[in-house]
């Protein structure tokens, strides 16, 4: 009994030291110390032994029991901690004490600007529109009351794609699609309110007050009663969001062919108060957008019944709001990518 208890001890240590995995541990757990493990086994010979040894072999049987229990646990330890190193050594490593280098983008001067004025006429029932680029003649020209040859196609110099089409050199573009797809709404008796921002594009020699590339927020509202009236009191509110205070506007004659009587629309100097400053050039007045009744030949282009429906219609050059909130001089900063302009300007 005694030399059978030395040869497992032997045989469990030669077992033990290729167990290199957890599974391999218990399956050695089992195989020793489990229910049919040999150790068990060997105090179920006991009985055979003789009575004054049965004593000390039970002991030496409990103690090499207690043995495989101790070196097992030890065993399943030290492969458990080995697993933890290799998962942690195999990791990427992360010093959190480095500066990350991460540069966060801003929402351009252009886009916030945007935002605000929609805001201000999304909260008096407009809805806001968006038009592509790339437009045909018909829609630029056309459709506002531009016939070939007329002369005020040469107030906007074109970019002309080979296809014929163009880019739209101002978001009146946008006006046919945008009165057709909504015409319905006055026979549900509803008016029509909406807005559209959009990149406009003119082949222009750039400096710095001109650029190529530039952006419009134009507005429509055609309804049964619409007049002029009705145009200043959105045009005063409108600027009022935007510059937050009391403004007062004032029309001028302006000429637009697809707007009858055409205005241009100045408002008081928002920096000044109209006292008179070198952003309005000591007026106390700053031009500020063009606009007007919308000519019935427009209207009705967009399958609008002009006997029983007006409208008005503004181009606010949202461009140049931008430039004068911020106080730019130099309209090219806006489209060039400069990243000190971009943190300066841009909002979060
Ligand atoms: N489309 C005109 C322009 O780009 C602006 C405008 C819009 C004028 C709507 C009147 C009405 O200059």
């Amino acid at each position: 009994m005694q030399a059978k208890i030395k040869e497992l001890k032997t045989l469990f240590e030669s077992h033990l030291q290729k167990a290199k995995t957890l599974a391999e541990v218990e399956n050695l757990r089992v195989e020793f110390i489990g229910k049919k493990g040999h150790v068990t086994s060997l105090l179920g010979e006991l009985r055979l032994v003789a009575n004054e040894q049965k004593r000390e072999m039970g002991k030496k049987i409990n103690e090499l029991k207690q043995f495989v229990e101790d070196a097992l646990f030890v065993q399943k330890q030290f492969l458990e901690q080995e697993t933890i190193v290799k998962v942690i050594s195999s990791a990427k490593k992360i010093d959190i004490t480095m500066p990350t280098g991460q540069v966060f983008g801003s929402i351009h001067a252009v886009t916030s600007v945007a935002k605000e004025v929609e805001d201000v006429f999304v909260s008096i029932g407009f809805i806001v529109e968006d038009g592509p680029e790339v437009v045909t003649e018909y829609e630029n020209f056309e459709a506002v009351n531009v016939p070939k040859d007329h002369p005020a196609r040469d107030m906007q110099d074109t970019f002309w794609l080979e296809n014929g089409q163009v880019l739209k050199t101002h978001t009146s573009a946008s006006q046919n699609r945008i009165l057709k797809k909504y015409a319905d709404n006055l026979a549900k008796g509803e008016d029509i309110r909406v807005i559209f921002p959009g990149r406009c594009f003119r082949n222009e020699n750039v400096d710095a007050s001109h650029e190529n590339t530039f952006f419009q927020l134009e507005g429509m509202m055609v309804g049964k009663d619409i007049s002029v009236a009705n145009l200043i009191y959105f045009m005063k509110g409108m600027l009022e969001g935007v510059f937050k205070k009391d403004i007062n506007v004032r029309l001028r004659p302006g000429f637009f062919p697809f707007v009858e009587p055409g205005f241009e629309l100045d408002a008081s100097c928002p920096f000044c108060e109209g006292k008179g400053c070198s952003v309005c050039k000591h007026s106390g007045w700053i031009e500020l957008c063009p606009c007007g009744m919308i000519h019935p030949e427009v209207l009705k282009m967009g399958g609008i019944d002009t006997n029983n429906y007006r409208g008005f219609a503004f181009g606010l050059g949202l461009t140049r709001l931008v430039m004068l909130k911020y106080g730019l001089k130099e309209i090219r900063i806006l489209n060039s990518g400069n990243l000190k302009f971009l943190k300066q300007t841009g909002t979060k």
